[in-house]
């Protein structure tokens, strides 16, 4: 993608990465990423955060639409994650006049990642930079999603720059701007990317979002997905809620599956839900990778976890998504559980234990051995609906 002016004086020179299979080693982009990065000119021209390292001349092609990017006066680095700080050790070469600004504790990062110690400033917060016609300062967000994570705003445009936070994954389609693109696409890659990337640091994002409400904004341009010019306070109320962690009044069904004993479960739990007026979505841990399985979760407040008994534990598959739902510290779910056992059976006793750790409200459980009978299938209804009754109390 070309570069974008923004606003007056402020360009988008970020690049689309459509090639990367996993986000981080590990989350899938089936529809990519893009790292942003922006370029504001006034009578001195700064760099606001760069891209992932493979990128870099993509980057410096882009600047050069703008200007001759040897002419950059200042490098701010928001954040020190590489997907927006790998670009620096070419950056460094192409302008090494340029002072890099970053929040103190980006300092030993930049030495220990890249070997950057000289024409380093540490910015304080709330810090001033004037561009002559443009106006930059400096907004500490830690742990948003790094404990150097800053925001930088820029006042005469209103324009902030919040790096992670506010981001989404999906790589820009021909569209920059919320008021373009397709919402319908971008929403969901927006609650995956808030859960697995700053899922974790909830109380951090609500924090920041109370301080910089202190500033009259006007766009969101954050370091990934979209520039939200039309509606800011819509992606601002988003991570909201999603931090919040109350989730929305219906229910998420996870279950995996061998021969299918637990997965006829799975459907009766869901009949339940729906007979008490809620909505349901029913997930194959298997088959649906756990970033995903996540961000189902976080969405829903009511969440049934379904397991047979595999090596007297829990299905791997579920496990896995269990686990990840909870290092991502999910709170606030009313939950159900089942599963089948060929014998001594153990799969939803270890469950229960976990969401016990989790302080989750557990409202039901039943483990039953082979293939559901009736009476299971019956039972399975009735805690479906239970969990619904619950979660619309
Ligand atoms: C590889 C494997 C390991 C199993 N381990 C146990 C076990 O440790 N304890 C137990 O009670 N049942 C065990 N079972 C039996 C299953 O839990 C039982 O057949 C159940 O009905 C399978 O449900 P599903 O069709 O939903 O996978 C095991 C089954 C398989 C295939
Ligand atoms: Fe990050
Ligand atoms: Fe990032």
């Amino acid at each position: 993608m070309a570069a974008v002016e923004i606003r007056p004086g402020i360009f988008w020179v970020g690049v689309n990465d459509r090639v990367t299979d996993l986000f981080e080693g590990q989350w899938p982009l089936p529809h990519g990423v893009s790292y942003n990065s922006y370029l504001v000119v006034g009578e001195k021209a700064a760099l606001i955060d760069s891209v992932k390292a493979a990128f870099a001349e993509e980057l410096l092609g882009n600047i050069a639409q703008v200007m001759d990017p040897a002419r950059i006066d200042f490098l701010v680095v928001n954040h020190m994650e590489p997907d927006h700080s790998g670009a620096l050790p070419v950056l460094r070469r192409v302008v090494p006049h340029a002072p890099i600004l970053a929040a103190a504790p980006a300092l030993p990062m930049l030495a220990r990642f890249y070997g950057i110690t000289g024409g380093v400033r540490a910015v304080p917060d709330g810090a001033a930079l004037d561009l002559g016609g443009k106006r930059l300062s400096f907004h500490p967000i830690p742990f948003v999603h790094w404990p150097e994570t800053m925001a930088t705003y820029e006042a005469t445009e209103k324009v902030l720059f919040p790096c992670d936070a506010f981001g989404s994954f999906g790589a820009l389609e021909g569209a920059l701007f919320d008021d373009e693109a397709d919402l319908a696409l971008y929403e969901p890659e927006a609650v995956r990317y808030f859960a697995n990337i700053v899922g974790m640091h909830t109380k951090p994002v609500l924090r920041a979002i109370e301080v910089l409400a202190a500033l009259e904004i006007a766009v969101i341009a954050p370091s990934h997905g979209l520039v939200w010019r039309n509606d800011p306070s819509r992606i601002v109320d988003l991570y909201a809620r999603l931090s919040r962690m109350e989730g929305e009044r219906a229910v998420t069904v996870v279950y995996g599956s061998m021969y299918d004993h637990t997965r006829r479960m799975a459907d009766a739990v869901a009949c339940g839900v729906t007979a008490a007026g809620l909505p349901v979505k029913v997930v194959d841990a298997a088959r649906v990778h756990p970033s995903f399985v996540l961000a189902e979760a976080w969405l829903r407040r009511g969440l049934v976890l379904g397991s047979p008994t595999y090596d007297t534990g829990i299905f791997p598959a579920v496990e896995h998504a269990l686990r990840l739902i909870a290092r991502k510290r999910l709170a606030n779910r009313v939950v159900g559980l089942f599963g089948s056992a060929g014998w001594q059976g153990g799969a939803v006793r270890k469950m229960a234990e976990e969401v016990a750790e989790l302080g989750w409200e557990l409202v039901d459980k039943l483990e039953f051995k082979g293939a559901p009978v009736r009476e299971d299938l019956a039972a399975g209804e009735e805690l479906g609906r239970r969990v619904a009754e619950r979660v619309k109390a």
